[in-house]
């Protein structure tokens, strides 16, 4: 790739803002100092919610005083960090774009790191806490414990971003084209998550970066956070197509409880086996129904390893299941709990697990 300034990506930042007075003149100095240094042409897209500190005045000030760069969109009558990001990809001009808070927890140093990686053949850079050389500064243990946690959980109920290690990062950078076009729902509330679900792109990387404090002002995401968090995973495994699966997956669990069902009665009543063995045949062949329809339905799209590894890998989770819902409702009957109510909790925690690991690893 040339060095030559004309032939290089232009680069739009974008920065959501609401109540960052501020933190904008140290964050515009830095942001431009971090680009003209590694020659890029950029602009700054600030995209305020009319804020009652009036950011949005005095980016436009900034922009006029200092000779920033910077286009300025206020919002009157819309509010939400992902519209604003939106909104921003509609009014950016240029080739790449990078999605930054205002408050400088952000590194602005990091962005020519991503637009390396953008130059080398990435369609999405994202600047990541959980990549060997990232991390969060102060960050008491529980803090990071539950970030890592709803992570985990989005990663388990989206397998098309599994391997993103940091995927609700608000520090990213991608073509143009990964967002053009796309559907994306601006009531989502974590804008990449849903880059990575609904963009179009080939080759994601991540750079290690150091969520740093905020600067000024404070956090503005916080209360509702998870539950709006665990309605976005939703939403977005809705249009995956993965709720469809959970929804046969359970057809499929219901039909082998008639299967077990009818099973024992055919061997206890019409054979006149013993009945401590009979439930094992039954349960057994319970199991093959569900792998059946499991495999030439839930699944069928999905079918990558081998029949034999498939129907085993099965069977590991029929008694991962078993021994889930034990484990449970062991020590909640232990508890006091009605035991018919406690196993039912037990069955919704297989249910959970058998899905989860036939998802990732069976149909993986
Ligand atoms: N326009 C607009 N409208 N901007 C907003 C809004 C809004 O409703 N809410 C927040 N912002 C801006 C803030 O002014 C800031 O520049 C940026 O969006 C991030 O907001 P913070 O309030 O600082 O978020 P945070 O630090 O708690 O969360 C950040 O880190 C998370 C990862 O832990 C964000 O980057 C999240 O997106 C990220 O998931
Ligand atoms: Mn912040």
């Amino acid at each position: 790739m040339s060095e030559r300034a004309s032939e290089r990506p232009r680069i739009s930042i974008i920065i959501p803002t609401y109540n960052e007075r501020d933190n904008l003149e140290g964050l515009f100095e830095r942001v431009s100092r971090a680009l003209s240094g590694a020659g890029y042409e950029f602009e700054i897209v600030v995209v305020d919610d009319n804020s009652p500190d009036r950011t949005w005045e005095y980016a436009e000030e900034l922009g006029k005083t200092g000779g920033y760069p910077v286009k300025v969109i206020r919002r009157v009558n819309e509010k939400g960090l992902s519209s604003a990001v939106i909104r921003g990809f509609r009014e950016a001009s240029g080739d790449v774009f990078v999605v930054m808070d205002a408050d400088l927890q952000h590194p602005p140093e990091k962005i020519p790191e991503l637009l390396k990686a953008i130059d080398h053949g990435a369609d999405i850079a994202i600047a990541s806490r959980y990549v060997p050389g990232g991390g969060v500064e102060n960050w008491y243990w529980y803090r990071k414990l539950i970030s890592k946690g709803a992570i985990m959980i989005g990663r388990v109920a989206l397998p098309k971003i599994r391997s993103v290690r940091d995927p609700v990062s608000g520090f990213f950078a991608l073509r143009r084209e990964v967002v053009e076009g796309a559907e994306l729902n601006p009531i989502g509330f974590k804008i990449l998550m849903e880059i990575l679900i609904k963009g179009k792109y080939g080759k994601v990387v991540e750079v290690p970066f150091r969520f740093g404090l905020r600067k000024a002002g404070e956090s503005k995401l916080s209360g509702k956070t998870m539950l709006n968090y665990l309605k976005h995973v939703y939403r977005l495994m809705k249009w995956e197509g993965e709720l469809d699966r959970l929804i046969k997956f359970s057809i499929v669990g219901t039909s082998g409880i008639f299967v077990n069902e009818g099973f024992l009665w055919f061997f206890v009543s019409e054979l006149g086996m013993d009945k401590y063995i009979a439930n094992i045949p039954a349960t057994e062949l319970s199991i093959l129904n569900n792998f059946t329809w499991n495999d030439l339905w839930t699944f069928k799209d999905l079918r990558r390893y081998p029949f034999w590894k498939r129907l085993f890998s099965f069977h590991v989770a029929a008694l991962m299941g078993a021994f889930v819902q034990w484990i449970i409702y062991a020590p909640l009957v232990y508890l006091g709990i009605n035991y018919l109510l406690a196993n039912l909790v037990g069955i919704g925690a297989s249910f959970v697990v058998r899905f989860l690991f036939n998802r990732n690893v069976t149909w993986g």
